[in-house]
């Protein structure tokens, strides 16, 4: 449910070329935190918040599959948003993400 009446559509984020290769890209969009994540198996996009607190995940190390938390260490794949490790026990929220133009675009 959206209280807005925000009609989600592809939006522009950031083009390829301005990632950090095999890396983890923080990327606002409105106002929204975001990580764009250069994995082994292409782009993925999440919300950049770690779901177990106050940190921003793209501060963190990045094997180009999984993210460790800068805070406490907690692990989550950045392909599926699973946590790996603990403490992180919520999945991230994923965000539709696509590559046109090489430029990446997220469904918001
Ligand atoms: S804030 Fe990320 S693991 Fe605690």
């Amino acid at each position: 449910m959206n209280t807005q009446g925000h009609q989600k559509t592809w939006q522009d984020l950031i083009a390829l070329a301005d990632l950090e290769t095999g890396d983890a890209t923080p990327v606002t969009l409105g106002r929204r935190d975001l990580a764009v994540f250069d994995t082994v198996d292409g782009i993925f996009v999440s919300l950049a918040r770690c779901t177990h607190g106050a940190a921003n995940l793209c501060d963190g190390y990045f094997d180009g599959k999984y993210i460790e938390c800068p805070l406490h260490q907690g692990l989550f794949d950045a392909r599926t948003g699973q946590p790996r490790a603990a403490p992180a026990r919520i999945p991230l929220r994923m965000i539709k993400a696509r590559v046109v133009d090489s430029r990446v675009q997220v469904f918001l």
